[in-house]
């Protein structure tokens, strides 16, 4: 009996199948080809050197002199793991401001791992409010809050927050919190420094703006989170970053490095940088404005919307769009992949059944997205939904540039 999987593989679908999840995202081909090299032997100096690179790479993707990264065979949780773990005492308190699903993910992870968590308020459609993340900072008179970790952009909601007036909020109160953030999304597609934004710590992960497979995820630390990590005396051995500080690429590992992978990520940074940053976030945000315009064009027909209400605050890497109530999501999502060959995400958490997301992070170029938009069009018109001129609102916009 043929099972429905052994179905889809067998099935050859002519012409290249478009990626456009916010993660994992399309994987270019120098990535590809590097995960196929050989693995090596622990002493091979080879090796050392590709982790070098590595690190040196991220470094200068996360804009950082102060930050080291510590690598972790993970996802985005994984790397999650790492900074409750590491920068978090048992019973310690931590502030999570609410972004959507992805913040109040990392808290309910914390308070599984013992942790005590403050949230400020997620209100829907909009991005974390500065004063609110001061207000709770102010009542902490006792200084129990040890760090702020905060989302950047919460793929869920399609919503990146204003990190320098998250930082600013700090420091208004006058708190000595750690300021921990997430870039799992944002690296890559959004202008980010980890020491220009004033961040003590951040986690992310190989598989979204850095265009590699799943399977990689780091935490990056200044020496003041560093000092918080030795001083931590919370049990732990795989997420210690204090027993991964050597030369050693068997002890910064924690065991056998995941070779391949770091392979395909020293090729992805490379290419990052081959680019330029600087062209990385201005496509990113070219690719945005192209998705931005398609919404404005589908909500003419009075049934889909932005879910993120503030223009400014809507992501580069993922737009989060509403459909009506009782919408088919998933029916949207699989005609899209199985009929015209683009899979994009569905609404995640709270958002589940009530919009649909369209990636537009990595190594992602305007046909590309052009293609996601008229397949999403075409799916969305198959549906019976009622949608203007989204496609030829973007194809205009490529026009005038
Ligand atoms: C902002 C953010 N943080 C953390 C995660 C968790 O990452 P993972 O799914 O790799 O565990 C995700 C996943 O999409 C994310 O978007």
């Amino acid at each position: 009996m043929t099972t429905p999987s052994r179905r889809f593989i067998d099935q050859r679908i002519p012409g290249r199948r478009l990626l456009h999840s916010p993660g994992p995202t399309p994987v270019p081909d120098e990535v590809l080809h590097a995960l196929t090299m050989q693995p090596m032997d622990h002493g091979d100096p080879r090796l050392d050197e590709v982790i070098a690179d590595c690190e040196a790479g991220l470094k200068r993707v996360l804009q950082t002199d102060r930050g080291e990264p510590f690598f972790f065979g993970c996802n985005g949780h994984g790397a999650w793991e790492a900074a409750i773990e590491n920068l978090l005492a048992p019973n310690a308190r931590v502030l999570v401001p609410g972004t959507g699903h992805f913040s109040e993910g990392w808290a309910v992870q914390a308070e599984v791992l013992g942790r005590r968590v403050t949230r400020t308020p997620w209100v829907p459609g909009l991005p974390i409010d500065p004063a609110a993340v001061e207000q709770a900072l102010r009542e902490d008179k006792a200084h129990e809050i040890a760090a702020v970790f905060v989302v950047h952009t919460d793929t869920s909601s399609g919503i990146t927050s204003d990190l320098a007036a998250l930082r600013a909020a700090v420091e208004a109160a006058k708190h000595p919190a750690l300021f921990v953030v997430d870039v799992v999304a944002s690296l890559g597609a959004e202008r980010f420094a980890m020491d220009a934004a004033g961040a003590d710590a951040v986690v992310g992960a190989s598989q979204k703006g850095l265009m590699c497979p799943p399977g990689i995820g780091f935490l990056a630390v200044n020496e003041r989170a560093w000092k918080v990590a030795e001083a931590n005396p919370a049990p732990r051995a795989y997420w210690d970053i204090v027993q991964r500080r050597s030369p050693l690429s068997y002890r910064k590992f924690y065991g056998t490095p995941p070779q391949n992978l770091c392979f395909a990520l020293r090729a992805a940074l490379g290419l990052l940088e081959q680019e330029g940053l600087q062209q990385v976030w201005a496509r990113h945000r070219q690719l945005a404005d192209l998705v931005h315009a398609a919404v404005e064009g589908w909500k003419a027909g009075g049934a889909l919307d932005f879910f993120c209400t503030v223009p400014a605050a809507r992501s580069n890497a993922v737009t989060t769009i509403s459909v009506p109530e009782g919408t088919d999501v998933d029916a949207l999502r699989a005609i899209a992949r199985e009929q015209f060959q683009s899979a994009f995400a569905g609404a995640l958490g709270p958002l589940q059944g009530k919009g649909f997301r369209i990636g537009h992070l990595g190594d992602q170029n305007v046909s590309t997205v052009l293609g996601v938009l008229g397949a999403a069009e075409a799916a969305l018109r198959a549906l019976g939904i009622p949608v203007g001129d989204g496609v030829g609102r973007a194809v205009r916009l490529v026009g005038e540039r």
